[in-house]
């Protein structure tokens, strides 16, 4: 039988690679491993990649088998969604693995100037009516720039044509470097064993038919960063509630 939240809720108190900030709680406290996550946890110098809106953690704890020589933070609000991935690395005994519960809009307070160098979204809720909720927005852009180091590397992995089509315009409209960009990842030839790691959310959307979108950019620190202006068509399968979803055809 499957836990219950409240069950997970325990567990996730007690692992010590979880670290629980949300909001309220980090309010006006300095976060003391700001800085020091390689120093005082991992106890390595190796090179820091966070998954933002981790969801259960499936690109945290995949990548992290994948690359032992790289540390892997995985970033979500949902602490019962991130049990998942939390007590699978816990039992694997990972060492490269660590999940942090709190509001990605505060995610520089948990991270210093230069700490970061990769950047996950997997999957992230295109926000279609609010851009500064987009985490791919420049509002966003500037608070991963604090803590990525120079050129930093963002990765972005969506079924969303809104999220893959904003994201474009948001790269246009400040150059940024683009290294890869693809429409139909699973028929590009370029899912490789890290690109083909799915997580929860992929796999319903690849059910439904839809293709999946990558975008892989970097993140340059100078520059002021301009906000799109443009108008981009509705993804129109999110606007039906659950049920309706399922019976839905899509085009893509
Ligand atoms: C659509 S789910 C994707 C989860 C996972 N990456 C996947 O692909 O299965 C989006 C996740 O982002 C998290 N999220 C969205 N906005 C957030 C925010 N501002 N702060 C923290 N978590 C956020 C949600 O809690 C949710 O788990």
């Amino acid at each position: 039988m499957s836990k219950g939240k409240l069950a997970k809720f325990a567990d996730m108190a007690s692992y010590p690679h979880v670290f629980e900030y949300p909001y309220s709680a980090v309010d006006n406290v300095p976060f003391e491993k700001r800085g020091k996550w390689n120093e005082s946890f991992f106890k390595n110098d190796h090179p820091i990649v966070l998954e933002l809106g981790c969801g259960r953690g499936e690109y945290t704890v995949g990548l992290g088998r994948l690359f032992p020589d790289k540390n892997f933070i995985g970033v979500d609000i949902k602490g019962a969604r991130m049990w998942s991935g939390a007590t699978e690395s816990l039992q694997a005994d990972m060492k490269n693995v660590a999940f942090l519960r709190t509001n990605i809009e505060i995610i520089d307070r948990f991270f210093s100037e230069n700490e970061v160098s990769e950047i996950w979204l997997t999957f992230s809720d295109p926000q279609m009516k609010k851009a500064t909720k987009r985490l791919t927005s420049t509002y966003f852009m500037e608070r991963y720039r604090r803590f990525l180091k120079p050129d930093g590397i963002i990765h972005l992995k969506t079924d969303s044509n809104f999220m893959f089509t904003y994201t474009r315009y948001m790269i246009e409209e400040n150059s940024l470097p683009v290294d890869v960009m693809t429409e139909d990842l699973y028929h590009s030839g370029m899912a490789d064993e890290i690109l083909s790691i799915k997580t929860y959310y992929e796999q319903q959307w690849l059910d439904r038919g839809l293709n999946i979108k990558y975008i892989k950019f970097h993140l340059p620190k100078e520059g002021e960063l301009h906000e799109p202006d443009v108008e981009i068509e509705l993804d129109e399968y999110r606007s039906y509630n659950r049920s309706k979803r399922s019976g839905l055809q899509t085009s893509k």
